[in-house]
């Protein structure tokens, strides 16, 4: 039976820090399914098409590791891939209270569907989706923290040059 983890998230933008817990969660599960965010009520800087699009760009040398947007319950998508498994990364203390709540609600909704935390990698704990976007929102450096693709949209979407 193939092990397969869903790695949900709003991805607005996918960060390095994403990229690096989705590659370690191939060490653990067979296939991983980055579950982009369809929330009509929440805003986003990008679209999901583009949200898609930077996902599938920066994946595409992974075989094993699928991208594609939800809506509605994160336990009901799971339960509809046939997966078990809900892969999270935590970052710092501030993570954790929402993370917490996040994951007893999901084993509220469906006890057959299990969280794992993977701690995000050294370099990537400060980084956010928000602050990368507010450093390059105002021209700030990024491109380290984020996969090219990101860096040229973000760029695109506040109409900087360079
Ligand atoms: O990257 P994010 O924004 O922290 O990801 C949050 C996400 C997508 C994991 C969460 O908002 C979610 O699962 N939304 C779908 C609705 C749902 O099932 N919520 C949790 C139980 S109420």
């Amino acid at each position: 039976m193939q092990r397969i983890a869903i790695y949900p998230g709003s991805f607005d933008p996918v960060t390095n820090g994403h990229l690096d817990i989705a590659e370690r969660g191939l060490k653990l599960f067979d296939k991983v399914i980055v579950a982009i965010l369809q929330n009509p009520v929440k805003s986003f800087l990008f679209t999901v098409e583009e949200r898609l699009e930077m996902l599938e760009v920066s994946f595409q040398k992974y075989p094993n590791i699928e991208v594609e947007p939800f809506d509605g319950l994160l336990v009901n998508y799971a339960a509809k891939r046939k997966s078990h498994a809900i892969l999270r990364g935590m970052r710092a203390v501030s993570d954790f209270e929402y993370e917490f709540q996040l994951a007893l609600m999901n084993r509220r909704l469906n006890r057959e569907v299990q969280t794992v935390f993977l701690m995000t990698g050294f370099r990537w704990i400060f980084t956010s989706s928000s602050i990368i976007k507010e450093a390059a929102r105002f021209g700030g450096d990024i491109k380290d923290m984020v996969p090219p693709i990101v860096n040229q949209k973000l760029k695109d979407k506040f109409e900087l040059t360079s």
